[in-house]
């Protein structure tokens, strides 16, 4: 048998599986059969594949969960934990990293404000919906664009979503695909897409912007559009196969070919004061931080992305574990995080809170964003009221 147009077969088949129909089974057993005794393995082994993932997901048909397994979102094969994921030709290094949705499925989805949450609630229903969208006709859209600060929980919201679909991710950093050598690039990302379109999944382009990288250096402008090219028709061939996500923060630097190419464009900006109080209340649980720190720390955090807000509630608990004894408050914690992270921008609300008790009492007392009372300061500070009135009062007479 001439082998030339096997991947065609192979497509015939997937397409055919879909419905899991016991006539395309028994045909594709007799291929696979006859495959096999002609010694043809590698191809009979393809089919074989193929068989396993519609039986995959008809199986998971009959269990009923929160996951919604829309086949028409992405198509194709199952990754299994022996899928090799797609590699650099000359260096052998990986392209992409292989995340299955039942690990994804432990972490928390970033905390977000109600009208970001609204969106990614309509991203996911319309993705889980996609086989209805189809059955009417109507354009299923595949491309997610999340853009925003570093650290505001972008990738944590697109693992989140793929465990939300059931789908496994394809992880790539396209800064590190540009990063090999020149000339490769457009071939692995090629080599990437290919991967990512045979297989059922989500593929997630973290650090999209890489791919804009070589742009500042004239010599390199050539390879830059033909990088920019491979991505975008690539991006064109995968949109009727399956659901793409790409994350940056340089939205400055993408195209706008590139930008238009995407049917959701999500701005996942800094957490506001609601938001903040709410990951300081995620991160702290368990540990005696109290309404009223909370507040204070919400005032500090201004500016701030989830992510630091995180490492300054782990340096908390931190200090609240070693110094049990001492009971320090939750002022004294976060002053001693703020020694210790200097940073080059500045905060009027840290630099208040390193100067005196007086001078940031008053700052946060005046907080606009919520309202922080003397009874909330005294809490934070392990303190009296009556002595946050005494510090307030020491101002007053100077
Ligand atoms: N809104 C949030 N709610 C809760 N946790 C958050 C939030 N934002 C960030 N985090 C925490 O910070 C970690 C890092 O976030 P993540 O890597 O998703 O950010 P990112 O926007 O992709 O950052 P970068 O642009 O630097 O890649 C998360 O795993 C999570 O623990
Ligand atoms: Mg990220």
């Amino acid at each position: 048998m001439k082998m030339d147009h096997f991947p065609i077969v192979l497509a015939l088949l997937r397409a055919a599986s879909r419905d899991g129909s016991p006539a395309v089974t028994q045909h594709a057993e007799r291929l696979r059969e006859a495959l096999s005794n002609a010694g043809a393995d590698k191809e009979a082994q393809a089919i074989q594949q193929v068989l396993d993932s519609s039986r995959e997901s008809s199986a998971a048909k009959l269990v009923p969960s929160r996951v919604v397994r829309s086949r028409a979102i992405s198509g194709g094969e199952a990754l299994t934990a022996s899928t090799h994921p797609p590699v650099d030709k000359e260096t052998s290094a990986p392209l992409a990293e292989i995340l299955f949705a039942d690990r994804l499925a432990e972490l928390p989805p970033p905390i977000l404000n109600d009208r970001l949450k609204r969106a990614v609630e309509h991203l996911t229903t319309q993705w889980a919906g996609a086989d209805q969208l189809q059955a009417a006709g109507i354009k299923v859209p595949r491309t997610a664009l999340f853009f925003g600060a570093p650290g505001t929980g972008k990738t944590r919201l697109a693992l989140w979503a793929a465990a939300e679909l059931g789908l496994p991710v394809v992880l790539a950093r396209l800064d590190g695909l540009t990063s090999s050598y020149l000339g490769t690039t457009a071939r692995n990302i090629r080599t990437l897409f290919d991967f990512a379109n045979r297989y059922r999944c989500l593929l997630l382009l973290d650090e999209f912007d890489g791919i804009a990288k070589l742009r500042d250096d004239p010599q390199e402008l050539g390879e830059v559009k033909r990088v920019v090219n491979a991505v975008l028709q690539a991006m064109d061939v995968r949109t009727s196969i399956g659901l793409t996500v790409a994350i940056t923060n340089h939205e400055g630097l993408l195209d706008p070919a590139v930008w238009r190419r995407f049917d959701a464009r999500l701005d996942i900006g800094l957490p506001d004061a609601a938001t903040r109080a709410k990951i300081i209340e995620r991160y702290t649980a368990g540990f005696d931080v109290q309404s009223g720190s909370v507040k204070v720390l919400t005032w500090l955090t201004e500016g701030n992305s989830g992510s630091e807000i995180e490492t300054m509630c782990d340096f908390i608990k931190r200090h609240m574990t070693l110094h049990a004894e001492q009971h320090p408050s939750v002022i004294q914690s976060v002053q001693l995080f703020l020694d210790l992270s200097a940073t080059s921008s500045s905060s009027t609300a840290r630099e208040a809170l390193l100067r005196d008790d007086a001078f940031w009492v008053t700052e946060a007392l005046a907080y606009r964003d919520i309202k922080i009372v003397q009874a909330d300061i005294a809490e934070a500070l392990q303190t009296t009221q009556s002595k946050v009135s005494r510090i307030l009062k020491s101002v007053e007479r100077t």
